[in-house]
């Protein structure tokens, strides 16, 4: 059966269906079980979460479903920017506009921007998910190890080829290749995101090429047609993001469902507006003008955490001041319910198969 592939004996799921992540916010337990529970894999992006939070949620994730799921971290949390106070100062400098548009004043910054990484790392281990899944690196060689032993899958994300082999070196289990059509962040980790863009076509293969695990290709696909396509050049899953971040399963806010639902295509622009790294949103007057300053662009967390306060915005109405994250098939998104999403993807896979087959 076309669904039979390795991605889902070693996921022990049904259907090489996975639901993408989504860190910092729009991520649901209703999501994550609704898929896992129609047979494809739900995971839940935990990166700005805390801890006792992180916990929470996953005992949350094992009320809602008894199937295996996924929780996701960023493996590297901007430590590397090195960001001084002049940095810091700057970066709410460049905002003061924004925050004085809403009638507010820049806030000092926190003593800490971000979760600790290796709190975030043992909270995973506690949690045992049944998979952890990652972006931005490698996890440190123990907790690779610990994972092994614990019987806990690891799932990296690549989004070149260079990449997936290192993951494989490192002894990850299976591979999210990642084309540059993803909604979200570009997770590169070997080169510059800018350098490391390549789009879900030429990816598969060249993933599939370099690499003896499964792979599991994400960006761009929407329904069961992108699904035939990926399996057709290699892949042995999908991840789906964009159209499962639309169905009313998700956190998404209404402003960025709503985005999503009237986006067309080419709508989508890559930008680090947001974050400071970069990430395909669709377009707004945030991005717009903040391209014309990318150069004062703070770098992660530190930009991050000035917009996600400007975040207030969005009760006001300004959705053009927050991210509406997305990937270009944002166009395709045609439900809003995400067992109706994953039925539909199962019925008309193999249809597309049978429409090419019958066609030689
Ligand atoms: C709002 C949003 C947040 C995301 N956050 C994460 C994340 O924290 N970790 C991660 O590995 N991928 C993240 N992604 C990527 C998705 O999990 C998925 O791989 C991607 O959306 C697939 O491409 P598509 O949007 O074209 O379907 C995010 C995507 C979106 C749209």
């Amino acid at each position: 059966m076309w669904y039979d592939t390795p991605a889902t004996k070693l996921l022990g799921i049904r259907f090489p269906i996975i639901q993408g992540p989504f860190g910092g916010g729009p991520s649901s337990v209703e999501l994550v079980s609704t898929v896992s529970n129609a047979g494809g894999l739900g995971s839940f992006g935990m990166q700005s979460l805390e801890p006792a939070q992180m916990i929470d949620v996953a005992r949350q994730i094992r009320i809602a479903t008894s199937k295996p799921f996924a929780i996701n971290l960023w493996m590297s949390n901007g430590e590397e920017t090195g960001s001084s106070p002049e940095g810091v100062h700057q970066a709410g400098e460049l905002l003061r506009p924004y925050y004085a548009e809403l009638g507010k004043e820049v806030p000092p910054p926190p003593e800490r921007f971000i979760p600790d990484l290796g709190d975030q790392l043992d909270a995973m281990l506690e949690i045992k998910p049944p998979v952890f899944s990652f972006v931005f690196g490698i996890p440190p060689a123990a907790i690779i190890a610990a994972c092994k032993s614990l019987g806990i899958l690891t799932m990296g994300t690549a989004t070149t080829a260079q990449e997936a082999k290192a993951l494989e070196n490192a002894g990850v289990d299976c591979i999210v290749a990642s084309g540059f059509e993803a909604g979200g962040h570009k997770g590169s980790f070997l080169r510059s995101a800018e350098e490391s863009l390549t789009g879900i076509f030429p990816l598969i293969p060249q993933v599939v090429d370099h690499v003896g695990i499964p792979v599991i290709a994400a960006g761009g696909v929407a329904d069961a047609r992108g699904v035939a396509a990926a399996l057709a050049l290699g892949a042995h899953g999908v991840q789906i993001g964009t159209a499962f971040l639309a169905c009313k399963e998700s956190a998404a806010s209404s402003p960025h469902r709503k985005a999503l639902r009237e986006s067309h295509s080419g709508s989508t622009t890559l930008t680090k507006a947001f974050t400071g790294r970069l990430a395909r949103s669709i377009s707004n007057r945030m991005t717009t003008e903040m391209s014309h300053s990318s150069s004062n662009i703070a770098p992660y967390p530190i930009q991050a955490w000035f917009m996600g306060n400007l975040g207030a915005a969005l009760i006001q109405g300004h959705d053009d001041f927050v991210s509406l994250s997305a990937g270009q098939s944002v166009s395709l998104i045609s439900h809003d319910n995400a067992r109706e999403l994953m039925d539909e993807i199962v019925r008309d896979t193999p249809k597309i198969f049978a429409k090419y087959c019958l066609h030689q």
